[in-house]
């Protein structure tokens, strides 16, 4: 497949195929037109075409898509058929809450250790793994080839985890503390504000409303 350049607006709307035909393959669908993708996700059929059509199109003429093979491939592009091994720095409410979901595995995400420094929280289990001191990360990032960390800290003590991350070979921060990261450029940060999600519905709930008077 040609190694271009593609939008950051394709990319987001890449899980999301995914995630469609992933449970299309579970029904034993095997192929789908653009007209039906489109149906069942409410995205124009034209949006779907071009969206696939970045990746060399993966379609046929009159025969639609096969399910099975769009899924893979759409899987390689986001890097899903490699496994990441993953850390949580920040064992709190949030921290705990994805440490215990389970469906990151099945995606290859490989969850590899907690550690926070509270002492309080030290040696508690969480899904059979115990919380560590952050004395030990450092070791742990190096020796378990860990990398990717979830950040789930206050934004006070981010910047400064995240250098130490950095400096021990992690590859990527999911960073869910409302600070941005001073990184190098070859480390890829992904920001996570629930909160937006929560503002864009808040919007489109008043622009109905406006519409409806
Ligand atoms: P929490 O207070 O339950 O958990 C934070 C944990 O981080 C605590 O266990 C604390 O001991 C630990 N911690 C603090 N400093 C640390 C350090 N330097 N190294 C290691 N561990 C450290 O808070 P909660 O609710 O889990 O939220 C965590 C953070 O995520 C907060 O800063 C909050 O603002 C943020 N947050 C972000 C969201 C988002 O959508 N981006 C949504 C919810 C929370």
């Amino acid at each position: 497949m040609e190694n271009k350049e593609i939008s950051q607006a394709v990319i987001g709307r890449l899980p999301r195929y995914f995630r469609y035909l992933g449970e299309l393959k579970d029904e034993g669908i095997e192929r789908i037109s653009s007209q039906e993708l489109s149906d069942i996700m409410q995205v124009t059929a034209s949006q779907i075409r071009q969206d696939f059509n970045n990746f060399g199109g993966f379609g046929q003429q009159g025969y639609g898509y096969k399910v099975e093979y769009l899924y893979e491939e759409i899987g390689k592009i986001l890097g899903l058929d490699k496994t990441h091994n993953l850390i949580i720095i920040g064992a709190g409410n949030l921290g705990q809450a994805l440490a215990n979901y389970m469906n990151f595995e099945r995606r290859g995400f490989l969850f590899k250790g907690i550690f926070d420094n509270n002492p309080a929280l030290f040696g508690k289990k969480i899904r059979n793994m115990e919380i560590k001191p952050m004395e030990e990360m450092e070791a742990f990032v190096k020796e378990n080839g860990i990398d990717i960390a979830v950040l789930t800290i206050p934004k006070g003590s981010a910047v400064e985890v995240a250098g130490k991350l950095v400096e021990n070979g992690i590859r990527g921060i999911w960073n869910f503390a409302h600070v941005d990261l001073p990184v190098p450029a070859e480390i890829q940060v992904e920001n996570v504000h629930l909160s937006d999600s929560l503002m864009k519905l808040a919007y489109n709930i008043n622009r109905y409303e406006q519409n409806e008077l």
